[in-house]
């Protein structure tokens, strides 16, 4: 049975009377603004993407801290292809740098790891060195990292879609039992329950091809912070924000 919550927008915990919504399970953040934050300091813009790794360090930290059993991280869009080959090329070698000098610490510390996106679009190196810290932390109880790379929610729908139409064929599903809950499950999201609260840094109030089917009833939280600035007393904020919200998936107000 599937954790994911796409079929079942009222928790079993959650009223529809008011009060505070139970803290979030999933936070998931869109980080953006790294290349402000360089260009504001006249730098350039693989200081800001230096810098975000290091508020990458401190999310996952604070998100510990805070109790969260789920954190997802989107850390470059299957758009992101689109940047100049510079850029890609510093991007790519930071996330070999985080995946070789990183993961032996967040095993320590419990964290498990999860990869969602085309991981196919990296060399092989770096693909390997994602499989490698997928098998390192599997075992591990604590905080469960998401890290989205070349993740795209349309191409991830996309390719579900042609998974459910290869089943259905194929006789293993019965196209009338197709539902919302065993779509989900062909998704690369299957294991992960949908993100509580969806936060975007930087300013910029778009979703940009993240999450769009596990985010139909997140609380969508924008801040003006550049990434690179985000710590834990805004993730704090971010929560206490989140506490303030009313969730009714449809109920009636309270
Ligand atoms: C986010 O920062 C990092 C990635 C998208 C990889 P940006 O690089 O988008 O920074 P801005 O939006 O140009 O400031
Ligand atoms: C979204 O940021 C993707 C990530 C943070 C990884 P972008 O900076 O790429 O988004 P747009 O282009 O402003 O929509
Ligand atoms: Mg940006």
């Amino acid at each position: 049975m599937t954790q994911s919550g796409s079929t079942q927008p009222v928790r079993d915990n959650q009223t529809a009377t008011g009060g505070s919504p139970p803290p979030p399970v999933h936070v998931a953040i869109i980080m953006d603004g790294n290349g402000r934050w360089a260009t504001s300091r006249g730098l350039p813009r693989v200081a800001g993407h230096r810098a975000g790794v290091e508020a990458v360090r401190r999310a996952v930290r604070t998100a510990g801290e805070l109790g969260l059993q789920w954190l997802t991280l989107y850390a470059f869009s299957s758009e992101n292809w689109r940047r100049p080959l510079s850029e890609i090329i510093d991007l790519t070698g930071l996330l070999r740098h985080f995946l070789r000098m990183e993961i032996a610490d967040l095993h320590s510390k419990g964290v498990r790891l999860h990869f969602i996106g085309d991981r196919t679009k990296f060399d092989p190196g770096i693909q390997s060195d994602i499989a490698q810290a997928e098998k390192t932390t599997n075992n591990n109880a604590g905080l469960n990292l998401v890290i989205a790379l070349s993740y795209g929610g349309r191409a991830e729908i996309v390719a579900a879609a042609r998974k459910t139409a290869e089943d259905i064929i194929a006789g293993r599903l019965p196209i009338e039992a197709l539902d919302e809950t065993n779509f989900a499950e062909r998704l690369s999201t299957a294991e992960i329950p949908d993100p509580d609260l969806i936060i975007r840094t930087s300013g910029e109030k778009r979703l940009s091809n993240f999450l769009l089917w596990q985010g139909a009833y997140a609380e969508l939280l924008f801040v003006d912070t550049l990434w690179p600035d985000f710590g834990p007393s805004e993730f704090t904020a971010a929560l206490a924000e989140f506490a303030r919200r009313d969730r009714r998936f449809g109920a009636r107000p309270g």
